[in-house]
């Protein structure tokens, strides 16, 4: 491994990069700055491997690998042929080339220049083409702005959310890596209990608990990085045996009306190491009760109107919501995930003014947060 140092793409959901931005700066990484659509950090492979191991906020990390100026496929045909690849990418892996191109650039025809880069790749280098992104082992993203072909290879592969312990979801689960961002944003950082009446699988609960443990977030999955010529198992190991937990007897409370989805939670919960902390109860919301002890933070994600159920239904659940919080927790804040104002205006509860909306699952959805009731 050289120590040259380059730019590392963190990417998230437009709308999260500041949260995802105090992520990355608490956690010590050089030069971060939000972009759309992500953070860049500069860094070398220890810090590409480091931020997939440990980052719980971000979709996926990329490498920037190199860039040369390219005016026309021809040139872009002659430069993708001189490049390296022997110093990114192994033998009998399949790759597959994603480009984005944009109207500064003379070379506007993405597919034409998938076509030479991954020709490029496998008769210069002997890789084989795979057929789409999915099936690839290793994706190399060319990003062409401004005759400016810039490469980046995706060092994570599966998005980031995949921890890698979930097997059972409810229905519209929500991503692990947004859960982080959204408790985070609800100032959340493990020292307090946290509740989610309508908890389906238990996402928010379990990377809540995970959080207060402080476990690292990529501990029991696998990485592209793990198939790339620049990785280095010994230092990657070094990096897992340097992480530490921390003791936490927290308490994390999950409910749900629909009795499948808890046992999927609980489930879940035991396959991250994190059951102890965790009760699962199959009520409806207008059932639950405040847990004894410290008050500390509600954070749900209700059926929205376009995804599950119906909108005109939904408001006496929103309402039934709010009306527990204001009659039984007192102390407490609440963070609530929804597509919709009117939903949310309909708990009654005092919101505090909201941030942009987020990208999720092809709808846009918004954070409400209370204060301490
Ligand atoms: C959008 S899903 C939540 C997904 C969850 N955050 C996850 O990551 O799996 C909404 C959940 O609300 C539950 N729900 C709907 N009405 C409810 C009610 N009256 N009481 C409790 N849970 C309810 C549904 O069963 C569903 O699991």
């Amino acid at each position: 491994m050289t120590d040259e140092i380059f730019e590392i793409f963190l990417a998230t959901p437009p709308g999260l990069e500041e949260t995802l931005l105090l992520e990355v700066m608490e956690a010590g990484f050089k030069r971060p700055e939000t972009t759309g659509g992500g953070v860049t950090i500069w860094g070398d492979w220890r810090d590409v491997w480091r931020a997939n191991l440990t980052l719980r906020g971000t979709s996926k990390v990329l490498a920037r690998v190199g860039d040369f100026r390219a005016f026309h496929l021809a040139q872009l045909d002659k430069r993708s042929r001189k490049y390296a690849w022997g110093d990114i990418l192994t033998k009998g892996q399949s790759v597959k080339v994603d480009v984005a191109t944009n109207k500064k650039s003379k070379i506007y025809h993405a597919g034409a220049a998938v076509e030479r880069i991954e020709r490029a790749i496998a008769e210069e280098f002997g890789a084989t083409i795979a057929e789409g992104l999915e099936d690839a082992d290793l994706v190399i993203k060319a990003r062409i702005d401004d005759n400016n072909v810039i490469l980046s290879v995706d060092t994570s592969g599966d998005g980031l959310h995949k921890r890698g312990h979930k097997q059972a979801m409810g229905k519209a689960p929500m991503r692990e890596t947004m859960a982080a961002m959204f408790l985070r944003a609800c100032g959340y950082d493990g020292h307090e209990p946290v509740l989610d009446p309508m908890c389906g699988s238990g996402t928010f609960l379990i990377e809540a608990a995970e959080i207060a443990r402080n476990m690292m977030a990529g501990r029991a999955r696998a990485f592209s990085f793990e198939r790339l010529a620049t990785y280095d198992a010994a230092a990657v190991q070094s990096i897992r045996d340097a992480w530490q937990t921390r003791p936490s007897d927290q308490r994390f409370y999950g409910s749900d009306r629909n009795v499948n989805v808890i046992g999927s939670a609980g489930e879940n919960a035991a396959r991250a190491g994190v059951a102890d902390m965790c009760t699962f109860t199959p009520t409806p919301v207008s059932s639950i009760s405040r847990p004894d002890g410290p008050a500390g933070l509600v954070i749900v994600n209700p059926p929205y109107g376009a995804r599950v159920g119906k909108k005109k239904d939904l408001f006496a659940l929103y309402g039934a919501f709010g009306d527990k919080m204001r009659a039984e927790f007192k102390g407490w804040r609440v963070g609530m995930i929804t597509t919709d104002t009117q939903l949310a205006e309909a708990t009654k509860l005092p919101w505090l003014p909201t941030e942009a909306p987020i990208a999720h699952g092809g709808l846009k959805v918004k954070l409400f947060r209370t204060d301490p009731l």
